[in-house]
């Protein structure tokens, strides 16, 4: 029996099996609307046979995304527009649908990744917060520091953006925590230089990310899935967060009733030394998941059968996440499922495309009747 193939509820909600549709940006949108991009991209991985598809960052605010093309929730025609993409998702497959709220904090206002990325200059530009007006580095904006109202009002953005995501049928939240956007930035000591009650000790820099995790918790219903990606490590030594600070903050949300933690890393500063290779960041997620006993995604560079299974199969995470596996091959389940003697769903239209050079055997077909 494969591990990875086995099925896992979080709350009310139950996972096919172990592999996740990493969240991934497709900087499409127009005023953060998602559109056809979105709902060809996204339902390419329904009838994947996938355990989880987690919908890109989608943003809080329009001043919270990382560039024009950044989807957002927070109106009310976008909140249809998901709605709509969600039904269509959970019509052809059994994966739950998740998406992840963020704000890009001081790494908002850039151009398109394929136009170069750089901070919005001019008219095109926006304001961008932070915890501390500093910038992320040289030619980015100087964000404004967030004041006791900002801070008010990005907690309440994120609340109605959940309050968005529930009423559009969406099945499980993820938090974004990393990657050097706004909540990361209050809790790594790099971008944080506030002197409050939200700066300093570890315990004040995560002040912020864990009020909005409880805010978030309350307007979500108790039957769904919340949970957030953290940040293993800065990849600066002696500067930023290790892997201890992810274990204090992971506890912390563990308290106030998160689900789950994805752990991935770096992102926060443009010094940082990240060593990657095969499953670079697993380590990360099995430290998190050993000291708090959390359930906990593992992702980065994860991009074969066999590797999937042993880190499951391992207790070393619960979920495997890919990104770039999966968009070079939307259908590396079917493979894998192949290879380690595991179940996918397969939409009836499909089911020929299992059996190479002969036609499915009629019994297959009439299960998936
Ligand atoms: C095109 C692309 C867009 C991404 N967008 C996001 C995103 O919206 N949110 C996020 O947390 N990570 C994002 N990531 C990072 C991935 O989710 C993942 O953590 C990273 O690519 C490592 O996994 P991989 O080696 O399987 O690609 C993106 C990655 C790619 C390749």
């Amino acid at each position: 029996m494969s591990a990875l193939f086995e099925p896992l509820s979080l709350r009310s909600v139950t996972l096919p099996n172990r592999i996740v549709l990493s969240p991934m940006c497709q900087y499409s949108a127009i005023d953060g609307l998602p559109n056809n991009w979105h709902r060809i991209h996204l339902g390419r991985y329904a009838t994947a046979g996938l355990g989880l598809i987690i919908a890109e960052a989608t943003h809080v605010s329009a001043q919270g995304r990382i560039s024009p093309g950044c989807l957002g929730l927070y109106n009310a025609v976008q909140e249809t527009a998901f709605g709509e993409i969600a039904a269509d998702l959970k019509q052809f497959g059994p994966a739950p649908f998740g998406i992840q709220l963020a704000h890009a904090g001081r790494k908002a206002s850039t151009d398109l990744p394929w136009r170069g990325g750089q901070s919005l200059q001019g008219a095109l530009a926006w304001q961008t917060v932070a915890p501390s007006a500093l910038p992320h580095g040289e030619g980015w904006h100087v964000p404004q520091a967030l004041d006791e109202e900002g801070l008010a009002r990005v907690k309440r953005e994120f609340v109605e953006a959940t309050q968005r995501a529930d009423r559009a049928g969406v099945d499980l939240i993820e938090l974004h925590g990393a990657h050097g956007y706004l909540l990361h930035q209050f809790v790594s000591p790099v971008s944080n230089r506030r002197n409050d009650s939200y700066g300093g000790s570890l315990d004040n820099r995560m002040r912020f990310p864990l009020e909005v995790f409880e805010a978030v918790r309350a307007a979500w219903p108790a039957y769904k899935p919340l949970g957030m990606r953290i940040t293993g490590s800065d990849w600066l030594p002696g500067e930023g967060l290790e892997i201890a600070d992810a274990v204090r903050f992971a506890a912390a949300l563990k308290e106030r009733g998160c689900d789950f933690v994805d752990v991935s890393s770096g992102g926060v500063s443009l010094q940082q030394k990240i060593k990657t290779g095969p499953g670079y960041q697993v380590h990360f997620a099995e430290a998190v998941k050993q000291a708090t006993g959390m359930v906990a995604m593992a992702v980065g560079l994860i991009t074969e059968p066999d590797q999937a299974e042993a880190i499951v199969a391992e207790g070393r995470a619960d979920l495997v996440a890919m990104a770039r596996g999966l968009l070079n091959n939307p259908y590396w389940a079917w493979q894998a499922a192949d290879a380690l003697g595991g179940q996918v769903h397969v939409a009836p239209q499909y089911l020929r495309g299992r059996i190479r050079g002969v036609d499915a055997p009629r019994e297959l077909i009439k299960a998936a009747r």
